[in-house]
């Protein structure tokens, strides 16, 4: 009996092990290609910078929504997108997650605002749309929690209006490879174009805050920073930089006597672009190196001006000219103590001369630095300049006119001497930057519409009176 039942237990246990052996090895073989689906989902997430914009900062769930982007129009908050079923997409299908990403449109039929860049996302592959929706759905927590709500000012807060947008500017055509370009620029222009939409920021924008695509990646605004030109173009772009340079930039936002990434470029870099596979920065570096070169004005590269500058006379400015005597002071009091008196930094802080910041045509990235400071974590090594701006701690905080006078200093001694700062300025880099046309053109919208309705509806008016006299019988 003992020896019966031992047998059949241990027949019983092989069976179940055998059984549980093959139900492993078949579950593996089902969950295999939903995993690498997954952790695709995961890299392209990633190189789509989903998070950044997703996320709200200091301590915001991943994905949960809730960092306000300021847009010249207000803030425009993000949404929850982690697979929440009451705050977030937990109840979107794969097809409502593709027409969100791509066309912009949620599952409720909203109309989304292009501070989502569903424009470059638009150019994304239907099996990339598969493998971010695997992840999301899969991988990402859920946060049953809402996200602020955007508000933006009549008549913007008409959310129907984008579909018009919509209509003008979204091209709603996936990435078309290049047969006569190599498979590395066209793994580059889809990373450029579609994931890491490098040109939401770099391109100029219309009137109606639509992308310029004759001048792609020409130079944009993004709030007060300004996004230089990345074309080919030798004097104007990058078209002076080499692969290494390029690479190191992008791979880690500093390059010694050229330029360092702060504000948006540092979060792209932080984010996404240090994370990238060695073979896709290549990539992007050859796409860069192949873009259609577009000049402006400048006369020479952006990095290329300026040298140390250490002769007291020069330095102080002449006696009794008040701004470059202010300027000197400031900068030896906030500036010189990191980047040298004589402006040519150290190991750990940049020279101030061959700086694309103090290069530049304008100085809204010089501006900028001063008042808003930079923060860039790589490699998980925090790089740090500390705020000048009304934020900054008591000691640190400078006026409007600090700003400029240091600005000015800076330009004059090792930068291009050509750009000139005021204090208006400042207080306009402070207050976010330039105003496109649509952010000032707003007040006079909805009265500029009355206007054109009413004389609309008379002209029409008239037309059908007309042709009423014309067919009434004599
Ligand atoms: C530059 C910032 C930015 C990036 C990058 C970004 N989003 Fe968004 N996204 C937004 C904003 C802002 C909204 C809300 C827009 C609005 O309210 O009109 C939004 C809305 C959405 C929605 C609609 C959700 C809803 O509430 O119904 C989805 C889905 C979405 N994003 C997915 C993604 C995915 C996936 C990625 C990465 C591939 C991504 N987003 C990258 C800013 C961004
Ligand atoms: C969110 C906006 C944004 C996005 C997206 C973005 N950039 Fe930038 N980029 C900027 C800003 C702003 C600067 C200026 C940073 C500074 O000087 O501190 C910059 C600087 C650069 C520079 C240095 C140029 C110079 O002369 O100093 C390069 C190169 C560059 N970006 C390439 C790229 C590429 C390639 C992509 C896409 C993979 C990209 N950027 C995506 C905003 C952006
Ligand atoms: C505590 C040290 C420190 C002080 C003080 C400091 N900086 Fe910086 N600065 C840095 C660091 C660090 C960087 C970035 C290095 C990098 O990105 O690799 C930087 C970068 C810059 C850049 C390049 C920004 C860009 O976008 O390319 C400029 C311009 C600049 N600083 C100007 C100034 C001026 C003007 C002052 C004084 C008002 C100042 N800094 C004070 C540490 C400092």
């Amino acid at each position: 009996m003992f020896r019966y039942s031992s047998t059949a237990r241990s027949v019983v246990i092989g069976l179940f092990a055998a059984c549980s052996l093959v139900g492993t090895v078949c579950a593996q073989d089902a969950s295999r290609p939903q995993a690498e689906l997954i952790a695709r989902g995961r890299y392209l997430a990633m190189a789509a910078d989903c998070a950044a914009c997703h996320t709200a900062p200091e301590g915001g769930q991943p994905y949960a929504g809730g960092y306000g982007i300021q847009s010249p129009l207000g803030t425009i908050f993000s949404t929850n997108i982690t697979p929440s079923k009451v705050n977030g997409i937990g109840e979107y299908t794969e097809a409502d997650f593709a027409r969100a990403v791509r066309a912009g449109v949620a599952k409720d039929g909203t109309h989304l605002y292009p501070a989502m860049p569903f424009t470059a996302y638009a150019k994304l592959s239907d099996t990339d749309i598969s493998a971010l929706y695997a992840f999301f759905k899969n991988e990402v927590k859920p946060v049953d929690q809402a996200s602020r709500k955007t508000e933006l000012p009549f008549p913007f807060s008409i959310r129907a209006s984008m579909a018009v947008w919509n209509m003008l500017f979204l091209s709603n055509e996936r990435f078309q490879p290049d047969a006569a370009r190599s498979a590395d620029w066209n793994r580059g222009a889809y990373l450029a174009e579609a994931l890491e939409h490098c040109s939401t920021c770099h391109t100029p924008r219309n009137l109606f805050m639509a992308e310029d695509t004759r001048s792609a990646l020409s130079g944009g605004t993004v709030g007060p920073w300004s996004a230089p030109n990345i074309t080919s173009d030798k004097t104007s772009g990058i078209g002076g930089w080499s692969d290494a340079e390029l690479l190191q930039y992008l791979r880690t936002g500093h390059v010694a006597g050229k330029a360092q990434a702060a504000g948006p470029m540092a979060e792209d870099v932080e984010h996404s672009l240090q994370h990238l596979t060695d073979a896709d920065l290549r990539a992007l570096v050859t796409y860069l190196r192949g873009t259609k070169p577009v000049a402006s004005s400048d006369k020479q590269p952006r990095y290329s001006f300026g040298k140390p500058s250490a002769s007291e006379a020069s330095l102080r400015g002449l006696p009794g000219q008040a701004p470059a005597e202010n300027g000197f002071h400031v900068f030896s009091g906030a500036c010189a103590n990191c980047h040298q008196a004589d402006g040519s930094g150290n190991a750990h802080y940049p020279s101030l001369f061959n700086n694309t910041a103090t290069g530049a045509d304008n100085p809204d990235n010089l501006i900028s630095t001063i008042l808003f400071g930079l923060n860039r974590t790589v490699d998980g090594v925090p790089v740090f300049m500390p705020a000048f701006g009304p934020d900054a701690s008591f000691t640190d905080r400078l006026s409007d006119k600090d700003v400029a006078d240091v600005s000015n200093y800076v330009l004059s001694q090792f930068g291009n001497a050509a750009v000139k700062v005021g204090p208006e300025d400042v207080a306009r880099v402070r207050e976010g930057g330039r105003k496109p046309f649509l952010a000032l053109a707003a007040p006079y919208i909805a009265p500029i519409a009355v206007v054109v309705a009413v004389i609309l509806l008379v002209f029409i008016g008239l037309v059908v009176a007309r042709g009423r006299r014309r067919v009434a019988p004599a």
